[in-house]
């Protein structure tokens, strides 16, 4: 790979060797040894905890250097474009682009480049807008194959705010192609036509125990200026219809588990009790990010010949 926008195309042997080279990292059982410097850059146009941190552990882990790029300092806020960002940053040295947008497929410009362009430089997306997050499917298909050790004939649940879910859509295609069975739920009028090709929808409470791993989403207040339910939207009514609550949790399988790409809203998705409970693998997603992403940057290091590396 010379970048890595999006899950879609990757076929299940390349997921599958991804997974198996991010245990390997995981286990201290690969390293990298960087023949030459490798700069990164991490250009984060939306907030990010999780993602930020562990893209930028995975480059130090790597062995790479990296390049600060705050947006708000920046000369984007002059009017520079993504890709002028990029061709500067690109000219000073940088080797590898990470960058989260709010824009889908910002991606796109990057990579069908005019003949004449001087931009040589990876990219790897940390989430464009409601399209894709591919290092938290990544990350997520981990989590779930250390559990369950195979995808195939896996229930699983993914439920709440699916339209604007970059994650429900990287993760229902992956799963699904897996082998895994989909499933949605949460309200109703954020199952949209997109998702039907992929999973019935049906109730939490006819879901929960018949779930191998129930995958909630945050509810995206920050996205829901045009969502008309946004003014009636009410977080104990939420938690109440669609929330896991101890009564929930309570009727999942013995070997079930809970998770959730984060930030939690603690009592509308989840119980806040439920945030450490023995089910929950949030702490397991946020450590397999680290890894996930290494080996995400390893195979576009070498899909590139960065660092000496082929
Ligand atoms: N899961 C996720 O993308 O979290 P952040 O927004 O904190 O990166």
């Amino acid at each position: 790979l010379t970048n890595f926008v999006s899950v879609e195309g990757l076929t299940n042997d390349e997921v599958m060797a991804l997974i198996t080279r991010a245990e390997a990292f995981k286990q201290g059982k690969a390293h990298l040894e960087l023949a030459t410097d490798v700069y990164a850059a991490n250009l984060f146009f939306e907030n990010s905890t999780r993602t930020k941190s562990s893209f930028q552990m995975a480059e130090s882990k790597l062995g790479m250097k990296q390049i600060v790029f705050d947006p708000q300092s920046s000369s984007v806020k002059k009017g520079e474009t993504l890709y002028d960002t990029l061709l500067t940053l690109n000219a000073v040295g940088v080797d590898l682009a990470v960058i989260r947008h709010p824009q889908n497929k910002y991606y796109q410009e990057l990579l069908n480049l005019p003949a004449n362009s001087h931009l040589n430089i990876g990219v790897v997306n940390a989430g464009d807008g409601s399209g894709q997050h591919p290092s938290q499917c990544l990350l997520d298909l981990m989590t779930i194959y250390e559990h369950f050790g195979h995808f195939q004939g896996l229930k699983i649940a993914i439920i709440g705010d699916l339209t604007n879910s970059r994650v429900a859509r990287s993760n229902m295609e992956m799963l699904t192609q897996l082998g895994a069975e989909v499933y949605f739920s949460g309200p109703k009028y954020w199952f949209t036509e997109e998702f039907e090709h992929y999973g019935q929808y049906l109730p939490v409470d006819d879901l929960v125990d018949q779930m191998d791993v129930v995958m909630l989403l945050r509810v995206q207040h920050e996205r829901h200026q045009d969502d008309a339910n946004e003014a009636q939207f009410d977080a104990v009514q939420y938690h109440a219809q669609y929330g896991i609550n101890q009564a929930r949790y309570d009727r999942l399988q013995d070997d079930a588990i809970i998770m959730h790409p984060g930030p939690i809203n603690r009592g509308v998705e989840l119980a806040s009790n439920l945030v450490e409970a023995p089910k929950s693998m949030f702490f397991q997603q946020m450590q397999n990010g680290v890894f996930a992403r290494m080996a995400m940057i390893e195979a576009v290091l070498r899909g590139r010949k960065l660092g000496g590396l082929n």
